[in-house]
């Protein structure tokens, strides 16, 4: 998407050859109107799939989630990685490993808002190694629900989430996809 790429040319900081910042517009500080349209592109993607349910990963899933969401006219379900209190123990529940952030959580979901009848799309901003939409998809299969894809803002595709999940038979749709970030210089896939 065009105008996405020229945004993160224009506000995304490149940190290392890894990681990008983009804090000002989509993961401390949010661009509600480019959300949104985003959003709709990734519904105008997943359209007339059948899909019943828009799964977001906390947190930053959060954003493009909903106006994904809003978009389809479905509801959002939040994969949570941190376990309220007060929620009962009615879940299902899987364990993450973050290769950048070096830590390990749990990722979970209320049986209540997952069930086999569901056919569920998936939305984070980011797509490195693959290990939160992996756990993603590991909480759908264990309601018996089905998985329609994994849609993200940005795919940095020289690591390995992508073909971790496309040799997993899993359709993956990136907003934008970034071929690299070596010497500070964000260059974009077609
Ligand atoms: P994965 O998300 O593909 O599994 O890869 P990884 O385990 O390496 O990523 C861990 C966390 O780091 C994720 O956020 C992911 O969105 C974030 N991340 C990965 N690469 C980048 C990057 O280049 N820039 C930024 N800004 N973030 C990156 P998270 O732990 O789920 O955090 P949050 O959703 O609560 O913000």
């Amino acid at each position: 998407m065009k105008e996405f790429e020229e945004k993160i040319q224009k506000e995304g900081k490149v940190i290392t050859n890894e990681i990008l910042k983009v804090d000002s517009f989509i993961n401390h500080m949010v661009d509600a109107a480019l959300m949104e349209k985003l959003g709709q592109a990734i519904a105008d993607h997943f359209k007339d799939q059948g899909i019943t349910k828009v799964a977001a990963i906390e947190s930053s899933g959060i954003a493009p989630g909903l106006m994904t969401a809003k978009a389809l006219g479905l509801p959002m379900v939040i994969m949570k990685k941190q376990p309220s209190s007060i929620l009962n123990n009615n879940l299902y529940e899987t364990e993450v490993i973050s290769f950048t952030k070096e830590v390990g959580y749990k990722l979970c979901v209320s049986k209540e808002y997952l069930s086999e009848a569901d056919h569920v799309l998936i939305v984070d901003d980011f797509l490195a190694n693959g290990e939160a939409a992996t756990g993603a998809v590991r909480l759908i299969r264990l309601a018996h629900a089905t998985i329609a894809g994994i849609a993200v803002l940005i795919e940095k595709s020289f690591q390995p989430g992508h073909d971790k999940l496309v040799s997993q038979g899993l359709d993956v749709f990136a907003l934008a996809r970034i071929g690299s970030l070596e010497d500070g210089k964000i260059t974009f896939l077609d």
